[in-house]
């Protein structure tokens, strides 16, 4: 560390298996397994090579695991409430399916919104008659954060029926107020769901205290998971839906194996019905489930001050070479966006972050900086060293 700053956790870059000289500063793209979990992860692949040792109870108890690990994360108190779900889209497309709007109504989102929660409610708008209503992104200047939250509060009216958003903006960190949000939502009796697959992990989400109506989390990012594999919550508006599949794990009485075939009309409770199809992944669950506990061990408030300490000198000195950082009160400390200042070319700048072993993304025009407790300050002094090379 070449700071004198305290975080209350230190570096973890000893339990994960990127090297010395690689500075990944991309969470936000993929994040790694821990090496605890590569190890269960090796164990469970050989398990799969002895099946005979795969009981009734292994179709169930890893789901019901890595429910109760996600509830935690997320400060829901009944795991019946999650889902396990393969992907974002998946999860949302649960939700706009169920989801009864009329014709004149809106959806708010927001302008440059990840596609998977754009896709969704574009088509159920287009199916229903509905508007899509976004919100545009203000310019680029002092009191942006405010602004836009201003703006998401000011769209919410009597014809909204759904707020679609993301807890941060995916591309440069931007915080939402979601409690200010979700109340403004509630007072007209909008659905308020969340993708929060950019946040989730890194940075504490209190889904009782916002009462999102549903919240959808990829596992392959801050979870520290594999692809193919997430988890979403479904609340009690959600309770007598039409899963995307009729699959056979969803429906009432299926750990009885002999009875099958007795076909059953109802799904199991709350959000069991809108599991995907071959929850019982004998591999991918387990690692998930000991992803979250890693994360919830090291404590997610821990994670967010951390990255906040070992981010801050960086974003000062991108600050003083002219760059835009939004203001620290209306963005994430684990993502954060980095807008060119003038003289700064991108291209070049991208060769030479690559040269230095520097792995950001590029989202829209901002530099997509995200950091990790395997990350400590020499990755960021690498990053800004190369902001600064721009202008000798
Ligand atoms: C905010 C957000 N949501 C969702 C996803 C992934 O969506 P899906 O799981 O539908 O591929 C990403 C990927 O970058 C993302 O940034």
């Amino acid at each position: 560390m070449e700071t004198n700053s305290r975080p209350l956790i230190s570096c973890q870059k000893h339990l994960f298996s990127i090297p010395e000289n690689i500075h990944y500063l991309n969470c936000g793209t993929q994040g790694p397994y821990p090496k605890s979990v590569e190890a269960l992860g090796i164990e469970c692949l050989k398990r799969k090579g002895r099946p005979f040792e795969i009981g009734v109870s292994d179709y169930f108890q890893p789901s019901i695991d890595l429910k109760i690990a996600f509830a935690k994360l997320i400060h829901v108190s009944d795991f019946e409430r999650i889902a396990i779900i393969p992907s974002a889209s998946y999860g949302m497309a649960n939700v706009a399916n169920n989801i009864t709007i009329e014709s004149g109504q809106s959806i708010v989102i927001l302008d440059g919104q990840f596609p998977s929660n754009y896709y969704p409610w574009a088509r159920l708008a287009k199916e229903k008659g509905a508007k899509i209503k976004i919100v545009a992104t203000p310019p680029i200047a002092a009191g942006r954060g405010a602004l836009w939250n201003q703006n998401i509060l000011e769209a919410i009216d009597e014809k909204t029926c759904v707020v679609a958003l993301p807890n941060i903006h995916w591309a440069d960190g931007t915080l939402y107020d979601l409690e200010k949000i979700s109340a403004r939502a509630k007072s007209v009796g909008a659905y308020f769901v969340l993708d929060t697959s950019q946040s989730v992990g890194a940075l504490p989400l209190n889904a009782k205290a916002i009462e999102a109506d549903a919240i959808v989390n990829v596992g392959y990012k801050w979870l520290l998971g594999s692809h193919g594999l997430g988890c979403a919550y479904y609340g009690p508006k959600f309770d007598g839906g039409i899963p995307l599949e009729d699959n056979w794990i969803n429906k009432k009485e299926s750990d009885n194996f002999a009875n099958l075939v007795n076909y059953q009309d109802d799904y199991r409770d709350k959000a069991f019905r809108y599991n995907v199809g071959e929850t019982s992944n004998f591999i991918t669950t387990a690692m998930l489930t000991a992803s979250i506990e890693h994360v919830l061990s090291t404590g997610v408030e821990n994670i967010q001050n951390y990255c906040g300490a070992i981010t801050a000198k960086a974003i000062e000195r991108l600050r003083e070479l002219g760059c835009f950082v939004e203001a620290d009160a209306f963005r994430a400390k684990h993502l954060f966006g980095i807008y060119l200042g003038e003289g700064i070319d991108m291209e070049t700048l991208k060769k030479d972050l690559i040269a230095a072993n520097v792995y950001v993304s590029y989202r829209g025009n901002a530099v997509r900086v995200c950091s990790n407790v395997f990350n400590d300050e020499v990755d960021l002094n690498r990053l800004v060293e190369a902001f600064e090379r721009q202008r000798s």
